[in-house]
């Protein structure tokens, strides 16, 4: 049987590093033919990205993903908010991805509804993407729309992705795919269903298999700026953040007062309050949980990007370039993993 390894299970071994400090890092990297100076993207979660967390994430140099929990109109709210949000805005764009159905007449609503505020792309948000359903999406949204930028997830495998890419869904430029199931936070997929692979195992064997021109973004389970780090050396281009960033003031929801701090409500998008709350029926994949309150979203992100820059420097890469060539995995212990780990006590 084959074996899977997740990010706790690898270390990237230190390399010779450069004169200079990690400032001199440029996390630069492009999804969609888009420019983002840090590859970081908020989880279209209900709990995680609106209005106020998408403009947040742009002033920060990453993007925002809406999510599609909530009906036409209030989806159109959130994306114009947006484009009302961010003052370097232009007449043409909208500086966040807008979720859609994995089903055509559902995405085309969606997308039908908002495209006057030219957001910078869509995702088509499926638990499960690898699908005829889906290819049949891309195929509908493309006779219209030839060229906007769309990204599609979520794949575990290979197969799926190169699918995809063989229908009649044009530029795979104007393509990327959200890589990860199972590996959620708030996710019960594996052990409901028993399926899944982690993020990073996908990331390998995506990697492996899809041109490098196809943008993906690693999506679920990171803890802090180490697994990013791992996720972005693996081959990933970007990376999905839900829980990480759930406990910030910009993510939706109010501040919850109670004898152990200050939190907020996190809830996977499967998760029976979701479901409930939105009118959707459905099998329950996720939960929900409160996460402890973390204040501005510009005090973890630039603790997360100096995180990542400090692990370029020690991989001995100044770029997404050089740390993808640069990198080399090792498998750990158990007794290793408990080293990396905080082992004072014992
Ligand atoms: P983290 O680990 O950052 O993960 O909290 C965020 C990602 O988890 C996925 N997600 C779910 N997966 N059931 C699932 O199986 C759920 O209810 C659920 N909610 C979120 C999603 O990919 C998100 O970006």
């Amino acid at each position: 049987m084959l074996q899977a390894v997740s990010f706790d299970d690898v270390l990237l071994v230190p390399k010779r590093t450069f004169g200079g400090s990690r400032k001199q890092v440029d996390l630069t990297t492009y999804i969609c033919g888009r420019r983002m100076k840090v590859p970081i993207f908020s989880a279209n979660m209900s709990s995680v990205t609106e209005a106020q967390m998408a403009v947040a994430m742009r002033r920060n140099d990453g993007l925002g993903v809406l999510h599609r929990m909530c009906s036409l109109k209030e989806q159109h709210q959130m994306v114009q908010d947006v484009y009302l949000g961010v003052s370097e805005c232009t007449v043409h764009d909208t500086p966040a991805y807008v979720s859609i159905e994995g089903t055509a007449v559902k995405a085309l609503e969606r997308i039908h509804s908002v495209q006057h505020l030219q957001p910078y792309g869509y995702c088509v948000d499926v638990a499960h993407a690898d699908s005829s359903d889906v290819e049949d999406t891309l195929v509908e949204i493309r006779k219209e729309f030839p060229n906007i930028p769309i990204m599609v997830g979520n794949y575990a495998t290979p197969e799926g992705i190169e699918n995809l890419l063989s229908c009649n869904v044009g530029d795979a430029l104007n393509l990327s795919f959200k890589i990860g199931i199972g590996s959620g936070s708030q996710c019960t997929t594996r052990i409901v269903t028993g399926c899944g692979l982690p993020t990073l195992e996908s990331i390998f064997r995506i990697r492996n298999r899809v041109p490098k021109t196809v943008g993906l973004i690693a999506d679920g389970g990171f803890k802090n700026s180490g697994d990013i780090v791992k996720a972005l050396a693996a081959g990933a281009n970007a990376v999905m953040l839900g829980s990480l960033l759930a406990g910030t003031k910009e993510a939706p929801g109010n501040v919850i007062k109670n004898s152990g701090g200050l939190y907020k409500v996190y809830r996977g998008s499967a998760s029976f309050g979701q479901k409930f709350e939105s009118g959707k029926k459905g099998y329950i994949e996720g939960e929900e949980t409160l996460v402890p309150y973390k204040g501005h979203l510009t005090t973890i992100l630039n603790s997360l990007v100096e995180g990542i820059k400090s692990g370029f420097s020690y991989c001995g890469a100044l770029n997404m370039e050089e740390i993808q060539d640069n990198a080399e995995f090792v498998q750990i212990t158990q007794h290793g993993f408990k080293e990396s780990t905080d082992h004072g006590n014992s």
